[in-house]
């Protein structure tokens, strides 16, 4: 529900249960009765969105109504008086909505009125989270002399003031101010008056500086959460290294032994910077939850810890991006431990299973990005049934793994092994997880066939990641059972046989990625989902007319389909296609005149079919493309004019984003599958940010844009963000006629044109010179006569320019960009004069890419966060083959493959027409 951290949720439960548990209810006072409904006609105003039932429906002035029988009420039954006040979430907010918000319209609720609470003598409770409150009267505040727990979360009182303002509270033993925009520092001051504090909660503010040395003065607390703000003190932060001192505190000198020790530190998420060693807390005997995280990884954990025992027994432990870089020393002898997250450290040495094995609760292991080496050894001879979370992924695991593996893991949810050198076969026992939910063992060398078992039996499976290893044979066998598969990436490996086609299991699919096998057979009917990555196979046949629907990414590149793209293909189930890639194909035939209504397409990749007919008109409605490619078809027909119309780059540059676990996967269908672990007391709420932590946010993008384009004479890969700013049109090798459009002129977002290799004539247009982002222009082999015109000069970003094997007259430009091309950009043209000299050719040779340069700018690397560079690896040049194309031997081969092509092409026409 609501984000309360779970020991105030117990303090919170126990204080309900305790008084309703004594019976002999009394009927409430009538003084108490009034005040209530003083304080429902006064909300009522202050909601947003009072329909009659939405607020407090029982609270109703009628005579023999006790108010301790009305919703969000608690009387003490001995008393009959009013002691717990639940009055969070007065407007009626989704409480499961993360991405909370006040609204500020006329007569929300900003301003609370404490008087209307006098009339409650002995409120010991009063959870006023969720309002959207922004000022307290302070007067009334002090009437509240019995209460001790006050939740004040997701509210605007955003002035660090009120934190001191309510330590005056004579009875207060929790505070919860979480969540409230909170701006500013804190000072000694504020933490005056909290002596008795036992839980104190400002994390999830915007709050600065230092923490206040004066923390340490509060002898009684057991749990502290300042994050998520944006302290920035050195560690070791002075007070709190002095509250294992006051355990002997102060105020109650005598206690050596009492009950009052800090039990659990949570502050994660602030720009905490310098050094801290882990043994200056070894002596909180107490301490049971310890949670650091240094954002921009500016902290250094010292894990070495000499001789020293700490005389804690955690149970759960956070030290994420902490620098750490020594021995688990300090962990073996734990034996409570039941949360580990150790991610993002310099960790090295064997996998520690000693953990598992001292720790026989333990529930969440994540050791993802350090360095620990050798064998997955999991040594055990029995099964850890507790264990449901295991992450090593990012790691330098070699080896096979345990045969195991399955026997001694039963209960896993979650295993994610990826990007290590594991090698060997997937031991059939990972049949006996049947709990698996997300099995992650991509970047590994692991071979041989998927175990059967896998398939068979692990039904509950929502996502598996195999890809980018070595594992060959069929991946659809017929004991293929996983029917709530969502993300199934089977990329990169050598699998074989045909897809399935079972109608349930592309029922949830969200991601399907095939990519890059040895698989055949023909896309099935059924075929569906988000995205859908076919590309590098056999498969051939048609284009099957009933899939895909809903679909917003299609790869079928590289395989062996033919025939025409079908025009029973609906509309309707492609109307969120933005990226179609059918390239390296035998499709022919015309492009439908439908394809005009796919408005959600931003890349269209037709190149290197048999495509023929004229371009149709109809592309041009397409307004939102940034990239086609109908290169190496055989269009005929002139260049359609209306291209002009297509953005080309114009448009937002947000739209391709890398896709991430949680988009797919709601938290409520997670949620029960987790269950067990939710019962963990320490990290009842935070437990799903563990598992994002772990799995989803840093870094783990399920699927990135890619798509490759020859831009400067060489194919390059665009991936992710950078896609957003490629734009490019494609015409290149067909049989195009016709006079070059004045139009394309308008295109001023271009980044790249190829018209080469058709039989266009006329002029090259002036209004080229307005093509102001365009970096290459390929123009050579047509017809085309005239002049280069000089107004080109002023086209600053072209650094690749070809119109060789043309008609062209008079002199040359030289000027700004002009004076970097060689002679090849203008052979074959015996009428142009001014040429430049062959010379200049080893320059522009030498010349790195631009468009790198570039696109390094356009998605700034955050050098901190450590997946940054994984998350977008933005450009990666695949085939850099210099500038030189007739030289080429790749280019060779794709031109005699294209030749080849065209061939075929004129069979199949033939063919067709006899
Ligand atoms: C109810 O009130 C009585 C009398 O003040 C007190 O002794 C008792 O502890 C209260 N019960 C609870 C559960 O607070
Ligand atoms: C107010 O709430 C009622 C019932 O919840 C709803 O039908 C109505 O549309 C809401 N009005 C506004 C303005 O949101
Ligand atoms: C949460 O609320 C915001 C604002 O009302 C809305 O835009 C968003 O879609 C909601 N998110 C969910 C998950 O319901
Ligand atoms: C606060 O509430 C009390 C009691 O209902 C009322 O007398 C007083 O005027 C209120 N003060 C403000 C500022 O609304
Ligand atoms: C935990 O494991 C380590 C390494 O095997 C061992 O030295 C230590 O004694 C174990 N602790 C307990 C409590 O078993
Ligand atoms: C798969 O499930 C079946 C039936 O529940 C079971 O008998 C078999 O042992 C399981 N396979 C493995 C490898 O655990
Ligand atoms: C291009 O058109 C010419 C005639 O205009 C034809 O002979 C040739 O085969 C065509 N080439 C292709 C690749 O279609």
């Amino acid at each position: 529900m609501n984000e309360m951290h779970p020991l105030k949720l117990i303090i919170w439960l126990n204080l309900v249960i305790l008084l309703t548990q004594i019976d002999g209810r009394k009927a409430c006072y009538e003084e108490e009765k009034k005040g209530l409904l003083e304080l429902k006609s006064y909300l009522k105003l202050q909601v947003v969105n009072d329909s009659e039932h939405a607020l407090l429906p029982s609270w109703v002035d009628e005579p023999n109504n006790d108010c301790c029988g009305w919703e969000r009420v608690t009387c003490n039954s001995t008393t009959g008086r009013v002691v717990v006040l639940s009055l969070s979430n007065m407007p009626e907010y989704d409480f499961l909505n993360t991405s909370f918000q006040c609204f500020d319209g006329a007569g929300s609720s900003s301003y609370l009125n404490i008087s209307l609470f006098q009339s409650f003598k002995e409120l010991k409770a009063l959870n006023l989270s969720y309002n959207c409150i922004k000022q307290i009267e302070k007067q009334g505040l002090l009437r509240l002399h019995q209460l001790e727990t006050l939740y004040l979360s997701f509210n605007r009182l955003t002035s660090p003031d009120i934190v001191g303002f309510l330590g005056s509270l004579p009875s207060l033993k929790s505070l919860d101010l979480s969540f409230n925009g909170m701006r500013g520092s804190l000072s000694n001051h504020d933490l005056i008056a909290f002596g008795r504090l036992e839980v104190l909660d400002l994390s999830h503010n915007q709050l600065e500086g230092g923490i206040p040395q004066n923390i340490g003065k509060l002898s009684s607390l057991k749990a502290l959460y300042l994050a998520y703000n944006q302290f920035n003190s050195s560690l070791p932060i002075p007070g709190l290294c002095e509250l294992r001192r006051l355990q002997v505190g102060p105020f109650t000198p005598n206690s050596i032994r009492s009950q009052k020790f800090l039990q659990f530190i949570d502050i994660s998420n602030n720009y905490f910077e310098g050094s801290f060693s882990l043994s200056s807390i070894f002596n909180h005997s107490k301490l049971e939850v310890v949670v650091l995280e240094s954002r921009e990884g500016k902290l250094q954990i010292d894990n070495n810890d000499g001789a020293g025992i700490p005389l804690f027994q955690l149970k759960a432990l956070r030290l994420s991006q902490c620098n750490m870089k020594n021995s688990l020393r300090f962990l073996l002898n734990q034996h409570r431990l039941i949360r580990v997250d150790l991610s993002h450290n310099k960790l090295s040495g064997a996998f520690p299973s000693w953990l598992l094995e001292n720790n026989t609760d333990l529930r969440f292991l994540n050791l993802r990005n350090n360095s620990f080496s050798g064998k997955l050894d999991l040594a055990q001879q029995y099964p850890r049934s507790s264990m449901g979370h295991l992450d090593v992924s990012y790691n330098h695991i070699e080896g096979h793994l345990p045969k195991d593996l399955g026997l001694i893991l039963p209960k896993l949810h979650c295993l994610n092994l990826s990007h290590n050198s594991i090698e060997g076969e997937l031991p059939s026992s990972v049949g006996a997880m049947k709990k698996l939910l997300l099995l992650d063992l991509s970047f590994n060398n692991l071979s041989g066939e998927v175990p059967k078992e896998l398939v068979k039996n692990c039904t509950e499976l929502h996502g598996l990641m195999l890809n980018n290893n070595n594992f060959h044979g069929p991946f659809f066998s017929n004991h293929f059972n996983l029917s709530n598969i969502r993300v199934l990436k089977l990329g990169s490996n050598e699998f074989t046989g045909s897809l399935i086609t079972k109608k349930e299991f592309y029922g949830p699919i969200k991601i399907l990625d095939v990519s890059s096998n040895n698989m055949d057979g023909m896309i099935p009917n059924e075929i569906a989902g988000e995205v859908i990555l076919l590309q590098n196979n056999s498969f051939e046949g048609q284009i099957p007319c009933g899939g895909f629907f809903g679909a917003d990414v299609i790869d079928i590149s590289h395989n062996f389909l033919s025939g025409p793209i079908p025009s029973c293909l609906s509309p309707e189930s492609l109307s969120s296609v933005s990226l179609l890639n059918l390239r390296d194909n035998r499709l022919s035939g015309n492009i439908p005149a439908q394809i005009g209504l796919l408005h959600g397409l931003r890349i269209l990749l037709l190149g290197n079919n048999c495509f023929n007919g004229s371009i149709p008109g109809q592309l041009c409605q397409l307004r939102n493309i940034s990239i086609m490619d109908l290169s190496n078809n055989s269009f005929t027909g002139s260049i359609p004019s209306c291209l002009s119309n297509v953005a080309f780059g114009t448009y937002s540059h947000d739209f391709f984003v890398p896709s991430t676990f949680s988009y797919w996967f709601s938290q409520e269908e997670f949620i029960p599958y987790f269950e067990d672990f939710r019962q963990d007391i320490y990290d009842a709420s935070s437990f799903w940010n563990g598992v994002q932590f772990s799995y989803f946010s840093q870094g783990t993008n399920l699927y990135v844009h890619k798509v490759d384009f020859v831009t400067k004479n060489s194919l390059l890969t665009y991936k992710g963000d950078i896609l957003n700013y490629m734009s490019g049109l494609d015409l290149s090798c067909n049989n195009l006629t016709g006079d070059m459009p004045q139009s394309l002129g308008k295109l001023t977002s271009l980044y790249a044109l190829n018209v080469s290799h058709n039989h266009l004539t006329g002029p090259i247009p002036v209004s080229f010179s307005n093509l102001s982002q365009i970096e290459s222009m390929d123009c050579s082999y047509n017809n085309l006569c005239g002049k280069v015109p000089p107004e080109l000069v002023h086209l600053n970003f072209l650094a690749v320019f070809s119109v060789a094997h043309n008609n062209l007259s008079g002199r040359v430009p030289d000027k700004g960009q002009f004076a970097t091309f060689d002679i090849s950009s203008y052979k074959g043209n015996p009428f142009l004069s001014g040429l430049p000299s062959e010379k200049n050719r080893s320059r522009v040779v030498e010349t790195p890419l631009p468009t790198e340069e570039t696109e390094e700018k356009w998605y700034e690397v955050d050098g901190t966060s450590f997946f940054a560079s994984f998350v977008v690896t933005y450009c990666v040049v695949l085939l850099s083959f210099g500038a030189v194309l007739y030289i080429n031997p790749y280019w060779r081969r794709r031109w005699s493959h294209f030749i080849e092509k065209c061939i075929l092409c004129s069979l199949q026409v033939s063919y067709q027409f006899p």
